[in-house]
Order: C-alpha cells, then structure tokens, then sequence
C-alpha cells in the first residue's frame, strides 16, 4: 500500500478544501470548538482534513467518506492513537503545532510531527530529551534550535509508533558514535523535513529490502509520497 505524507501550513490546507469543518465528525468539531486560539483551532482542524486526504490517496477513496476515531488508553477520552472507522488497517498520524500541520497515511506502524521554531526556548527540553551524543552534534550545528527540533520531532513521531514515550525520549539515540545523524533506528527510518519555521519528521517501518542497511530508495521511488502543501 502505497504511504503519504503531507505538510504545510494550516491555512492552505484549509483553503484547499471547500467546507473543512464539513468533513470532521460532531466528537471532532467539539473538541475543535475548545481552542481558543484561532491559530490553534485552524491548526487541529487543518490536520484532521489533511490525514483523510492522505489516507484518501493511499486508499483510492473519497476523503469525505472517512470516519476519524480516537479513544485514549489512559481516560476513555474521544483523544489519543488515531485510526479510521473504514479501514482499520490503514495507520493515520498526524500533528499541529501553531500555524503548521502534517499527516501521514500506510500500511504499516507511521507516527508524524512537526513543530514551530519561533518565540521558544528549548534549554530545558534539550537537555531532558537529548543523548550526550545528540547534544554534541546539536551544539555544533549553525542553527542550534532547528537541530534540536529535528531530533525532537523524530522522537515524537516514534511516541506515535509506540516505541518512546515522553519519559524515555533520552534513551533514543539518533546520532551514535559516528556523530552524524542516524538514517534508521530500532526498524524505522525517518522522513524529515524543514519549511518557514517549521520542522518536521515522519517514522515509518524500514522497508525489508533496506533492512541490511542498503538504502535501495524503494519508498522514495514509489511507494512513498513525500508532499509539501504551502
Ligand atoms: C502523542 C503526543 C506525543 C502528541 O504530542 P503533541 O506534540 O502535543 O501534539 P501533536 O499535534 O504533535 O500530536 C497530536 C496528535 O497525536 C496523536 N496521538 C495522541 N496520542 C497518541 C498516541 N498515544 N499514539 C499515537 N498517536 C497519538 C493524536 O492524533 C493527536 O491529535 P489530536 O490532538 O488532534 O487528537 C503526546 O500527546 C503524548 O505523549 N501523549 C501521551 C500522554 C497522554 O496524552 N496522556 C493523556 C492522558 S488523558
């Protein structure tokens, strides 16, 4: 099954779409009625289209027809790992930050994020979150923030999968020994990308021909749909 990823910014996702709010169901629409930031609110309903556009191409199906549920491990909460009503077996992923949005779409365990750099500081985070190893390659970039939220946003996406949580993000490390970021970790490759002053990344299954550590390009080549939207 062919897997897509798309980004950008909410607004022009929202403009892409003739009646956004149309396509979320009643639990959605609530639940974006709660945002007061109008950014915030444009941002959660922006992804919430643009995970059933992908999920519509990956399918072959209409994206209006798509039924998006939620249901928190912890609360019973309508949040949570995301999948959809008509094809269970289809992973959905997707974030919003302020302004920015990304999804993704297939057939195998897929976690997406992306993550604005503008009026934050990250000195806590980094130094919570990061390997010794990360916060030496983190250190030495020209843009210290951006690499940061580049293996931020990586670590997230892996939450997404299942194989971090915020408590554990320190014991990832996707830099090693050689001091360079790793293109794989723990059977996933990464997907990453960077727009205005956004960063994002996308976790996906290492592909099995790749699995001896040959990269063949088989995803970028076919099946998988990298997509910029802004
Ligand atoms: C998953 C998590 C890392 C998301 O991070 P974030 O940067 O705040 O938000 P993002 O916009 O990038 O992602 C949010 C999306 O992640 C997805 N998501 C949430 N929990 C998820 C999980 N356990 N597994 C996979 N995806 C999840 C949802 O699609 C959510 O979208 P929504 O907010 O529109 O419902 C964060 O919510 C988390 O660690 N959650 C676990 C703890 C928790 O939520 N507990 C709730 C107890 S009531």
């Amino acid at each position: 099954m062919k897997t897509v990823v798309r980004y950008g910014r909410s607004t022009a996702v929202l403009t892409d779409v003739d009646d956004p709010l149309a396509m979320l169901t009643p639990t959605e629409r609530e639940r974006a009625d709660v945002f007061r930031l109008p950014a915030d609110r444009e941002a959660f309903v922006a992804a919430h289209v643009l995970v059933r556009l992908c999920a519509a191409e990956a399918l072959g199906a209409d994206p209006g027809g798509l039924t998006v549920v939620q249901r928190c491990d912890s609360c019973g909460g309508p949040h949570g790992k995301p999948s959809l009503v008509e094809a269970p077996e289809l992973s959905v992923s997707w974030s919003h930050t302020h302004g920015g949005v990304a999804a993704a779409a297939g057939g195998g365990p897929i976690g997406v994020d992306i993550e604005g750099l503008r009026g934050r500081d990250f000195a806590l985070l980094r130094k919570k979150t990061l390997t010794p190893a990360e916060l030496r390659w983190a250190g030495e970039e020209p843009d210290q923030d951006a690499a940061f939220l580049r293996l931020w946003t990586r670590k997230e996406a892996l939450i997404k999968v299942g194989r971090l949580s915020l408590g554990s993000m320190a014991r990832a490390d996707l830099v090693g020994d050689a001091g360079r970021l790793v293109a794989r970790w723990d059977g996933f490759r990464f997907e990453d990308w960077a727009f205005d002053e956004f960063v994002g990344s996308c976790a996906l299954p290492v592909h099995p021909a790749e699995a001896g550590g040959v990269d063949s390009g088989l995803e970028s080549a076919g099946g998988l749909e990298l997509v910029a939207e802004f």
